[in-house]
Order: C-alpha cells, then structure tokens, then sequence
C-alpha cells in the first residue's frame, strides 16, 4: 500500500462547532469556535482556545463567565456569520433570541439545541491566544431533542467543522454505526 504524505496545517477531522456568547460591555456577543474539548468529566472542565483579540473574549474577561452554543444546520449561515464579523465592527447581539440562566452574565442562544452556561476556572496565555479552562454549570435543551430524557444526537443535528484544506466546510451527522464500549466486546467473543 502506497501513502502519500498530506500537508499537515489543517485538521482533516471532524470538529464540533459551537457559539460562544459572552456579555462585552453589558450587551451579548458571540463567536464561533471549533477549537475546544472536555478536559474533565467530574468536575466538568472544558478547554477552549480563543484569540486574545476577539471581541467575544473582552466580556469572558469582564464576567468569569461564557456561553457555549451548539446550532444545528438550520443556523450554518448565522453560524458562519459569527465567525467572519467581529462584534468590534458589527452589532451581533440581535442575530439570534436570548435567554440567561443562573449565570446572568452568559447570554444563551434559544434557537441552539443545547446551551451551557460556564465559569472560567483558569486561563493559560501562549502567543496570541488563550486556554480557558471553564466549569459547566447548567445544561439547557428542549424536549424535542431528547429520548427518554436523554440528548439525543439523531433529534438535536450536530453541526460539524472539518478543514482538510484551506478552505474547510461544515458537515451534517451522519448515521449511527455502532455503541461505545461495547460493538467492539464481538473481538473478545471471538477469541
Ligand atoms: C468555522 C470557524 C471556526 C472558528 N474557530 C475559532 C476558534 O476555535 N477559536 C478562535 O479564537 N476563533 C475561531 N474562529 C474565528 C472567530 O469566530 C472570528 O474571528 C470571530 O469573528 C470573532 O468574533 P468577535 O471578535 O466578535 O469575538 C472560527 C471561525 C470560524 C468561521
């Protein structure tokens, strides 16, 4: 088998996209983010890489607090749109309906599926951007997106993120090929 070797800047994995909201100056904006992972389950720490200059990160700076916001591909072009317009150029506080929760000062988006609410834990600087570790404090969804009480993946519509080249694209969920820690446990029953 012949490999070829690949440019290796990019990621030709898939990311999930999310919005972050924070307040700047007392009015909500928000940013998209494909750069960010759980870093621990309990307490649930998540990990997001943000450039320092964002506008979005003047108002995690001014409240310890932020919102995360996963859109489905209903919301791809608004989604993008947050991704390409600084708040310190546009007003982006009318784009979507707000809602808060315990938090007050992370603004929740109400078309997103699911919205968290989160407090800085720690901030890690290197270069021109910063690590921000951040505790999950509520998780907020709809009825509509669950089965027997749990999220599901199939009702909610994940939009993901892949940039195997420059350009990078966002991808819809495909189908459901397996359960975690189990499909596999057909190798142990082979043995
Ligand atoms: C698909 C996509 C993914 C992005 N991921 C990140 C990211 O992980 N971290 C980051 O700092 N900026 C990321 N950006 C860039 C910011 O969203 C963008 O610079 C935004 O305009 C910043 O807005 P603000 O200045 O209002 O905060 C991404 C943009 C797009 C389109």
């Amino acid at each position: 088998m012949k490999k070829v070797k690949i440019e290796h800047k990019y990621a030709p994995f898939p990311k999930p996209i999310a919005l972050i909201g924070s307040l700047v100056d007392g009015k909500p904006n928000f940013m998209t983010i494909a750069w960010f992972n759980r870093m621990s389950m309990s307490p649930n720490i998540w990990m997001i890489s943000i450039g320092k200059n964002h506008y979005t990160f003047k108002g995690i700076k001014e409240n310890g607090t932020l919102s995360m916001n996963f859109p489905n591909p209903d919301l791809v072009i608004k989604t993008d749109y947050c991704g390409l317009v600084s708040g310190r150029e546009k007003d982006k506080s009318d784009i979507f309906s707000i809602f808060y929760g315990e938090l007050k000062t992370a603004p929740l988006i109400v078309e997103c599926p699911i919205s968290i609410e989160l407090e800085v834990v720690e901030m890690m600087e290197k270069e021109d951007l910063v690590l921000i570790f951040a505790e999950v404090k509520n998780i907020f969804s709809e009825e509509k997106y669950l089965t027997n009480g749990e999220l599901d993946p199939i009702k909610f519509k994940p939009l993901a993120f892949i940039k195997p080249n420059p350009e990078g694209y966002y991808y819809k969920l495909g189908q459901r090929v397996g359960q975690a820690w189990s499909i596999g446990t057909q190798l142990l029953k082979e043995e």
